[in-house]
């Protein structure tokens, strides 16, 4: 059976260390001029649906620099944009490349074809989950911050699908995690009652942006309106004002507290310029980060 990596919830917190673990090992073997050619003579499909850059490239970088190959496919160029099945797609598919790497709309996507294809599934954004980003962004709060376990960790704005992959990694990995999220708008409360469950530390919901940001080490901010939302924007412009990250709202945080954002970044709705441009803000090492943890879970998912 293959591993598929269809949410952090497959996964152990040592498996989820381990993903971490070697991202920063590979990370700083680049650095020194090491060579990877751990998935040579390998292939992964990536199949997107929804538009990338960060993603798609970083999963190119990623195979490429591990000695493998690409093969790249927009979702209306295939045949699912003509009505093939899923299980159709994957049976096929896994005949031909070693991994398939979906970026989609429904969580239900990812889970029939990880449930037809006999090589790994890896999630690389739905409506419900963005767990590889998560990945990447624990890896650069440990970077900057040390271990990730004692550090408090806010969400300010929509409890989307970034918002659920961080509750799931909480409750897997034990860190307090603090949510401000607008009425109507929170994270899924199936992931959040699942993570709460086997929590060691608190995952709190609130409304109030100022509260959670209060006592945070790391303050975390996503757009408004998701892909797929876009009809969605004009009220959520609305609702979401006062979760915008700038500098009032970051005067109430501790000093040290840093930014993350996984970008791409609505400068002046979820964050201000100033905010994004400034030296607490990491969004662009979190990018590059992204390239080094894919490489870990390819090598991990697909390598021998
Ligand atoms: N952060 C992220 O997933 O960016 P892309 O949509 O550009 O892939
Ligand atoms: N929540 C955002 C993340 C983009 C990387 C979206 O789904 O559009």
């Amino acid at each position: 059976m293959p591993t598929h990596l269809k949410s952090l919830h497959d996964f152990s917190k040592e498996a989820l260390t381990s993903f971490i673990d070697l991202a920063i090992k590979l990370k700083t073997e680049r650095q020194q001029g090491v060579i990877h050619r751990q998935l040579n003579g390998k292939t992964i499909g990536l199949i997107f649906e929804k538009p990338s850059t960060r993603t798609r490239v970083s999963f190119e970088a990623a195979m490429y620099g591990l000695g493998g190959q690409v093969i790249f496919l927009s979702g209306r160029d295939t045949q699912l944009a003509r009505s093939e099945p899923l299980k159709d797609m994957a049976r096929v598919m896994a005949r031909y490349v070693d991994g398939m790497v979906v970026r989609t709309f429904g969580q239900d996507v990812v889970e029939e074809l990880a449930g037809y294809s006999s090589v790994p599934v890896i999630n690389a954004l739905t409506d419900l989950h963005h767990p590889c980003q998560i990945l990447s962004d624990i890896m650069t709060v440990i970077e900057k911050k040390g271990a990730i376990q004692d550090l408090k960790i806010a969400w300010v704005g929509d409890g989307n699908n970034m918002a659920n992959s961080w509750i799931q990694a909480a409750g897997r990995l034990g860190f307090e995690l603090i949510l401000a999220c607008p009425e109507g708008y929170a994270p899924n409360p199936e992931i959040l009652a699942t993570a709460r469950a086997e929590a060691a530390k608190p995952i709190t919901l609130l409304r109030d942006p100022a509260q959670a940001v209060q006592e945070a080490d790391v303050i975390n901010v996503d757009v408004w309106a998701s892909m797929g939302q876009e009809s969605e924007q004009e009220e959520r412009l609305t609702v979401f004002q006062k979760y915008q990250v700038n500098d009032q709202l970051l005067a109430l945080a501790p000093e040290t507290a840093i930014v993350l954002h996984c970008l791409p970044a609505h400068r002046g709705e979820e964050i201000t310029d100033e905010v994004l441009e400034s030296a607490r803000c990491v969004a662009f090492d979190q990018a590059e980060n992204k390239m080094h943890m894919h490489k870990a879970i390819l090598a991990q998912l697909i390598g021998e």
